[in-house]
């Protein structure tokens, strides 16, 4: 099947066949993460919608919109060569013409950990789902685990709002070295490299620990190492499904999430663990 590309929303809606839909919502400049993503939903479903849009709604006046990585042509042969059926890439007029008025509240689990760090970015994410789901109408979504607050955030909203759509966690995918892959990792030098890796390895010795006392001590320190070249913004152990902190008594699954600037790009990471298995 030749790989659909819809500019707009009334190409999108021509090119919905029958049978079941899963949406792959990104921002472009797709790399492996990505691909995994892709590859689950072509799994799941008949026709694989993947989205490809910068949205300013979800980044500060102080962050990078004008600076994140556009690369739509290679884009589109990572997507012809994963199966994709359709590419979704609307401008930004389109999405948000000027007499739009509402969008989505992330509420108080939108303001912690990462929304702390970025006000305004969960409310400007989520509302943009909204409109992808409305607009594809999927029977269901994937999002990686990389960014595990805001999957945490769509299943809420999921929830809170009714939606008929099935959300799906897919793993994070690694460089061999550690490093989660990201959009932003093509701007870290080759100096950046090595406080970058700092993340990942304080995850996992963190993970390591058994008592939540012990795993955020050891993590830190873990950061703590990696001297002046590593800005740490939050280290946090919380809830997967609230991003409360965990108390250190808490059982079952927790996440280990960190954020750190290296040079001017910042860096999210997280793992899951088990706390206090029976
Ligand atoms: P983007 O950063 O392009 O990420 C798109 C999807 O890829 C997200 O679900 C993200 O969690 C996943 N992803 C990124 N890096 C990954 C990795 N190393 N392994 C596995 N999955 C990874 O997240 C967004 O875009 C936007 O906020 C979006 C949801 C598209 C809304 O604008």
């Amino acid at each position: 099947m030749e790989l659909i590309v819809a500019g707009n929303r009334e190409d999108l809606v021509k090119a919905r066949r029958a049978g079941t839909v899963a949406l792959v919502p990104t921002m472009g400049a797709l790399h492996e993460g990505h691909r995994s993503l892709i590859r689950q939903a072509r799994v799941r479903a008949d026709q694989v919608v993947v989205s490809i849009f910068v949205n300013p709604l979800q980044f500060s006046p102080n962050e990078d919109f004008s600076r994140y990585p556009r690369t739509f042509d290679s884009d589109l042969d990572a997507c012809r060569a994963e199966g994709v059926d359709v590419v979704f890439h609307p401008a930004v007029e389109d999405m948000y013409p000027p007499d739009r008025q509402i969008s989505v509240s992330s509420g108080e689990m939108g303001r912690i950990v990462e929304g702390a760090a970025r006000p305004g970015h969960f409310d400007g994410m989520l509302t943009v789902v909204l409109k992808l789901f409305n607009l594809v109408q999927p029977d269901l979504a994937v999002f990686g685990q990389k960014d595990a607050q805001q999957l945490a955030l769509i299943r809420r909203m999921v929830a809170d709002f009714d939606l008929p759509i099935e959300i799906l966690g897919s793993p994070t995918v690694r460089e061999p070295d550690g490093l989660a892959l990201s959009s932003r990792n093509r701007f870290l030098s080759e100096d950046d490299r090595r406080p970058a890796l700092a993340l990942s390895r304080a995850l996992r010795a963190g993970a390591a620990r058994l008592t939540p006392s012990e795993i955020r001590r050891t993590a830190m320190a873990v950061l703590d190492e990696a001297g002046p070249g590593l800005e740490v913004d939050y280290l946090a152990l919380v809830d997967p499904a609230t991003f409360a902190e965990v108390s250190e008594s808490y059982e079952g699954l927790a996440v280990l999430a960190v954020a750190a600037r290296v040079g001017s790009t910042r860096l999210i990471d997280n793992v899951t663990l088990t706390l206090n298995p029976a």
